[in-house]
């Protein structure tokens, strides 16, 4: 059973109680005022018809009381019968249609008092009856029996007037509270659409609701939570991607350029191995012999001095550099490869960045790969965004792309030399601009989201840090 569903049973539930328990006690005080009356009209009219009647008695003339009975019988309509006994206790009078029930005498004696008021339970209903002394000091006593079917006539006018009533309010306080309990459930679904979200991992996203109480402090809350799980998740890749490639650095490139090395010099080895083979069985050494000994060894030589030169960085050359105006260079070096695609490219908060001190041919390398691998990623057009930051500590330059995105198997491996997924690529890129920034003392990252773009980060310590 969903909360709406419990709400409105709830608030039904309270609308029919509440309508109940005010009706029951109103009912109990109209019956009572309503008891109230009869009794004093049955005691108004005895009283009245014992004064009538009294001199009758004394005169035995049966006609005038009975007459005097008559005529109330046919004004009161409540009045079920009255009867009258006279000084001896007998009757004297009465208007029961079949003679006096038999122990009509026991119903209500009065005794020694003036009036006395007893309620019957008989075959036509409840019936009050009054009885009265007609003279002090005998048995004469005038009885009225006055039905209490006006009553029930009463309650069941009552319950035709409330039982819609009723039935009205439960209706009305269904809808209400299925209308009501929306305004509660509606934003508590949107929490729960929210957890689905972040659930996903779309951190960063926010639960609209826009309410002052509980609830909107509640998606405050949720919303600040998100932000939380961002930052703490961007955080985590990049320290992933950081840690993975210092890793990487060491075995990857140790690898495979050591692969490519042993390659290399595979067949200058093969050579001398075959010559040295001969000269085993051939002592005597040719002028052509020595020479391709000299030869491959020299090969050997300048393998392994270019093999030195690439892994022994130069020293930096640290000039300070303006790095809008190092973008713009960048980018007319890229004009060529911009011009014939339909790539827009935007600058964005550049000219306010501070100087860094860096080496500037190296630095035109990083800048000029990353646009370069930005343009290869939107072969169909789009649009590249340099945008910079900076902070207390850091300066940062910000390359955004529009293309698909790095397949998520993929990211570990960009940094790592000789992966590439061009055809014509050398895989040799991000890795060398790797190391360049990282040798500045800064930091080269990305965030990349499949087919929506990717943004690489250069992230260059200030310069008096920088030394
Ligand atoms: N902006 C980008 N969007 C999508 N993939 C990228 C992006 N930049 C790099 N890559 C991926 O990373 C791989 C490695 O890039 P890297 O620059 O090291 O080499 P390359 O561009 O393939 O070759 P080259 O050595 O000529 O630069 C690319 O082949 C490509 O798959
Ligand atoms: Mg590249």
């Amino acid at each position: 059973m969903n909360l709406r569903i419990k709400i409105t049973i709830l608030t039904t539930a309270i609308a029919v109680s509440v309508v109940f328990f005010t009706l029951l006690p109103i009912r109990g005080v109209i019956m009572n005022a309503f008891r109230e009356e009869l009794e004093k009209k049955a005691v108004s009219i005895a009283g009245n018809l014992t004064d009538r009647i009294a001199n009758n008695i004394l005169l035995t003339d049966h006609f005038q009381t009975t007459k005097a009975f008559n005529e109330v019988l046919v004004k009161e309509k409540d009045v079920e019968y009255i009867f009258v006994t006279n000084e001896e206790g007998r009757i004297f009078a009465h208007t029961f249609d079949n003679g006096t029930p038999p122990d009509v005498l026991t119903w209500n004696p009065v005794g020694n008092r003036e009036i006395n008021i007893q309620l019957l339970d008989t075959e036509k209903g409840y019936i009050r009856d009054v009885g009265v002394r007609v003279f002090n000091l005998t048995k004469s006593e005038l009885h009225l029996g006055i039905r209490e079917d006006g009553l029930k006539h009463t309650l069941a006018r009552m319950r035709i007037v409330t039982i819609p009533i009723i039935f009205f309010v439960t209706f009305l306080g269904i809808v209400a509270s299925f209308v009501f309990s929306r305004l509660i459930t509606k934003p508590l679904n949107k929490f729960v659409e929210f957890t689905k979200v972040l659930g996903r991992g779309e951190f960063g996203r926010k639960v609209e609701v826009r309410s002052e109480d509980e609830v909107g402090y509640l998606a405050r809350n949720f919303n600040r939570l998100s932000m939380e799980l961002k930052m703490t998740k961007e955080k985590i890749e990049e320290a992933y991607t950081y840690t993975h490639l210092l890793q990487a650095e060491k075995l990857s490139s140790i690898g495979q350029i050591s692969a490519g090395l042993a390659h290399e010099l595979k067949n200058p080895m093969t050579t001398l191995k075959m010559l040295f083979q001969a000269f085993k069985e051939q002592p005597d050494m040719t002028k052509e012999d020595a020479e391709v000994i000299s030869n491959e060894i020299e090969k050997i030589d300048r393998i392994l001095t270019d093999f030195i030169g690439f892994v022994k960085q130069k020293g930096l050359r640290y000039s300070k550099i303006d790095l809008n105006a190092l973008i713009d260079r960048v980018l007319s070096l890229a004009a060529f490869d911009i011009e014939n695609t339909d790539i827009a490219v935007h600058k964005d908060m550049l000219e306010g960045l501070p100087p860094v001190k860096a080496d500037r041919a190296l630095l035109e390398q990083v800048f000029l790969n990353l646009i370069i691998n930005a343009i290869h990623a939107m072969p169909g057009g789009g649009e590249i965004r340099i945008s910079g930051k900076t902070d207390e500590s850091f300066t940062e330059v910000m390359i955004w792309d529009k293309g698909a995105g790095i397949p998520p198997d993929i990211r570990s491996k960009v940094f790592d030399p000789f992966f590439t997924t061009k055809a014509d690529g050398t895989g040799l890129g991000l890795s060398i601009a790797y190391n360049i920034i990282k040798s500045h003392g800064g930091k080269l990252f990305f965030n990349s989201n499949e087919g929506k773009g990717t943004v690489f980060t250069v992230r260059l310590p200030k310069e008096e840090e920088n030394g």
